[in-house]
């Protein structure tokens, strides 16, 4: 079974994951950003994990392109989906999980998991930080300058997601 870990990543954390689960895989899998793979390549696998943040509860721009022109090839294979976000609230999370892919590959994928997030104040531009700094103080997250990092990454969600794929036969 040929197995492949797909991510799309605007700030590295994504990209940073994907990495950690291709390290702690019992077999050898590919791994790929979603813009580097042909849907020739794509089709050469037969199982897909497919990983993407949300950006104001969506999913970005090329991550949706590249869902939507291989649709029919991510429904034929067996695929497992995570996204990474910093939400906090339980109900929103389990919305934006729900509402983040596309219905056609929820539907399909054997799971579809929520990684939670980081963020590095000093890469975000003015605009991004102050959200940021809105959705955490919001949360009781305060005293965040330019240079700050926050890390909320749900360790135990990435160990069951590793621990399925290495189930998988
Ligand atoms: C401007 C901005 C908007 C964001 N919007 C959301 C959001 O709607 N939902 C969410 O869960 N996380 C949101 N996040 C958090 C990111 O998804 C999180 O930082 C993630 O780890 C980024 O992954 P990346 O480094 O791979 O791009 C937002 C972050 C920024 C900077």
């Amino acid at each position: 079974m040929k197995k492949i870990i797909l991510f799309d990543s605007k700030r590295g954390t994504t990209k940073e994951i994907a990495y950690q689960i291709v390290s702690k895989m019992n077999t050898p899998s590919d791994i790929s950003a979603i813009d580097r793979i042909s849907s020739k390549e794509l089709d050469s696998y037969d199982i897909i994990i497919l990983g993407a943040p949300a950006y104001a509860g969506n999913l970005r721009k090329q991550t949706k392109n590249f869902l939507s022109e291989n649709i029919a090839t991510l429904t034929e294979k067996r695929l497992l989906l995570f996204s990474l976000g910093l939400q906090f609230n339980p109900d929103e999370i389990t919305k934006q999980i729900n509402e983040l892919f596309p219905k056609e590959l929820m539907n399909h994928a054997e799971m579809n998991v929520f990684l939670g997030g980081k963020v590095d104040f000093s890469k975000l531009n003015v605009f991004e930080r102050l959200i940021m700094k809105k959705i955490l103080s919001n949360n009781g997250i305060n005293n965040l300058t330019k240079t700050s990092c926050y890390e909320n990454l749900k360790f135990q969600a990435l160990d069951e997601l590793i621990n399925t794929i290495n189930h998988i036969s």
